[in-house]
């Protein structure tokens, strides 16, 4: 693995078994990923993006293949490396402020370092105003808002996301990819994704890996090489969405309708 890579996941299979009929469902997955770079996973529901998600982050063990996250083992979870599930897993007992605050309890850092880093984390997404609120007197967007505030303020090497805006109305959506891009450019963490959304693979992604199904397997990596923040309505944009969706269409398992799949 060269030095600079931060992930390097390497024939990786997983199997399944339901009513005693295993099911393989990723077959010899292989990717890896540099410093700083923001990666998505893309595929259609169901291929295996969520495994592939938890064996990355150690929640879950592969029989076969290996992950690496900077140069060392995954075995388990570790704090170098968090996993933003899809359900934003907020304590709904907790404000802003103990929530974003969770992920450095217990940890070996002086109280008035963590206060800084809550504070920060907070401010960059914009809750400065609302330290003292309950999830429940949130909006979806906010208490997601609190979830990425959460995952920054631990300062992890790595970040994964599952599908972290898809309950999203479009407009909160286009504001927190925003929002995502301007922390991640100051914050220089590496990022993996996984949505089943081209528009949004296209918008934030320096790649794109893209999954067919059944086994799940990456049949085709695509660089994005426009410049960030990109323009969704000009003409790079919509030739990169219209080269994944022919690919969608060429892996012959799917049928892509237009912006989903
Ligand atoms: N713990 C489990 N036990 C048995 N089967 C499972 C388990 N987790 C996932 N699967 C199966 O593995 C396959 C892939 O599931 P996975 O959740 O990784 O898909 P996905 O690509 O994330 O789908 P979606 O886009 O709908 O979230 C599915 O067929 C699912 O039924
Ligand atoms: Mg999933």
């Amino acid at each position: 693995m060269m030095a600079e890579q931060m992930i390097s996941v390497s024939g990786v299979t997983k199997t399944f078994t339901n009513n005693g009929k295993p099911t393989n469902v990723l077959d010899q997955v292989s990717f890896d990923m540099k410093k700083g770079e923001i990666v998505t996973l893309l595929g259609k529901s169901g291929c295996g993006k969520s495994t592939l998600l938890h064996i990355v982050g150690g929640f879950l063990k592969a029989e076969e293949g290996t992950v690496y996250l900077d140069n060392q083992l995954v075995q388990r979870p570790t704090k170098k490396c968090v996993t933003l599930f899809q359900q934003h897993n907020l304590l709904p007992w907790r404000s802003v402020l103990k929530n974003v605050g969770l992920g450095l309890e217990g940890e070996n850092i002086p109280e008035d370092e963590k206060k800084v880093r809550v504070m920060d984390a907070i401010k960059l997404v914009g809750l400065e105003q609302y330290l003292h609120q309950f999830p429940h007197e949130l909006s979806g967007g906010m208490q997601q808002r609190v979830a990425i505030a959460r995952a920054f303020a631990m300062q992890p090497d790595v970040i994964l996301m599952d599908e972290p805006f898809a309950a999203l109305d479009t407009f909160n959506r286009y504001h927190l990819q925003d929002e995502l891009l301007r922390i991640q450019t100051q914050m220089k963490t590496t990022i993996l994704i996984v949505t089943h959304d081209i528009d949004e693979a296209v918008y934030l992604s320096d790649r794109v890996l893209i999954m067919s199904s059944h086994p799940g397997r990456i049949f085709k990596e695509l660089e994005i090489q426009q410049t960030k923040p990109r323009d969704r309505t000009q003409g790079d944009f919509l030739y990169y969405r219209k080269k994944i969706l022919e690919q969608f269409e060429l892996s012959g398992t799917n049928k892509a309708p237009e912006y989903m799949i």
